[in-house]
């Protein structure tokens, strides 16, 4: 794959060469993601960083990574603050906006929208989630999480056993998570959720297709004994016709400490894209795992920064550059990693 000056809309782009190359990227950001260095390699380049569906941390760790490159940031969030609410199309804001940007990164409720933004681009735009349909960079930060809680354990992602739990069908993380995870070996799949909330058939028959086990089953219980991996997920309520069809699955599965004591092999890695639902009706994951040194939450978000500055540098073609411009930061700092 050559990531010099491309987009990057889907995980079906990548390879496991290219994801290598990522990882191996996103390593060499750890002295600036973690504060000890800062570098200039991006001076002068803009980021457009638009997000027209709610966002926390794509967005504002999007904007981070291209900071801690020494970029800066133009956000537009929200479409009424945005042309599209008078009309105008993906074809002609991608016009514009790539006329004062260096990169794009786009996130939309229609599926195929940051494809067609691309299209139009002049410049490299990233899928920062379009609809139900993919998150790329998510699925790329999660799978960089995996590799690194499954090495700390003595293991690797060949072989690796992944319960996903909760909205399958909507869940655009979940959708990437499986189409990447597809490219390794002797991959056992649990797919828990309620059966109209199920992983699509298009994604299980390549699941199959590619020669991995696949069980699945509307049982939290069930599945979860067997899994180095639980990836929890919310109900992706926003995509459901009305507010009281998506309340029917809030709350289905649970996974609190208990239930993990009870089902889970030791040491067995908790997930999450988040944001997790932590109202009452909803509470998918429990806070009360929240000191269970197996959560790994909060490493995906960290790692997300990575991840994201690798993609940058790739893409403009700096890699090589960043520690050149670099220096000593001048204040304190805590350790993130
Ligand atoms: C996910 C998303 O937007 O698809 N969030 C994220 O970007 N980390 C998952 C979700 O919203 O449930």
């Amino acid at each position: 794959m050559n990531f010099v000056g491309s987009h990057i809309l889907s995980v079906s782009q990548f390879d496991r060469q290219a994801i290598r190359t990522v990882f191996e990227v996103a390593d060499r950001m750890l002295p600036y993601a973690n504060r000890q260095r800062i570098t200039r390699v991006l001076e002068g380049a803009i980021l457009g960083n638009m997000f027209f569906e709610p966002s926390t941390r794509t967005r504002v760790s999007f904007g981070c990574a291209w900071n801690l490159l020494g970029g800066e940031v133009r956000e537009t969030t929200e479409i009424k603050a945005s042309a599209i609410a008078k009309g105008e199309s993906f074809y002609d804001t991608a016009r514009v906006l790539s006329g004062y940007s260096d990169m794009i990164v786009m996130r939309h409720q229609l599926e195929g929208s940051v494809d067609e933004f691309a299209v139009a681009s002049r410049v490299p735009v990233i899928n920062g989630g379009d609809g139900a349909n993919e998150h790329p960079s998510q699925a790329l930060l999660d799978l960089y999480t995996i590799r690194k809680e499954m090495k700390d354990r003595g293991k690797n992602i060949d072989g690796l056993r992944i319960a996903l739990v909760g909205d399958l069908r909507y869940g655009r993380a979940v959708h990437s998570l499986c189409k990447l995870l597809t490219l390794y070996e002797n991959m056992h799949f649990i797919l828990i959720s309620p059966p109209e909330l199920s992983l699509s058939a298009e994604y299980v028959d390549d699941i199959k297709r590619a020669g991995h086990k696949v069980l699945e089953s509307d049982e939290l219980q069930t599945g979860i004994g067997h899994a180095d991996i639980l990836y929890v997920t919310r109900t992706q309520e926003e995509r459901f016709p009305n507010q009281a069809e998506a309340d029917k699955y809030k709350g289905l599965f649970r996974l609190n400490q208990s239930i993990y004591t009870e089902y889970c092999e030791p040491n067995t890695v908790i997930m999450h894209p988040l944001p997790r639902d932590s109202r009452g009706n909803a509470n998918e994951l429990d806070n009360d795992l929240n000191e269970n040194p197996n959560l790994a939450i909060f490493r995906q978000t960290d790692n997300g920064v990575l991840i994201r500055m690798a993609l940058f540098a790739l893409i403009l073609d700096v890699v090589d550059k960043v520690e050149e411009t670099s220096s000593k930061v001048n204040w304190y700092t805590a350790r993130r990693f």
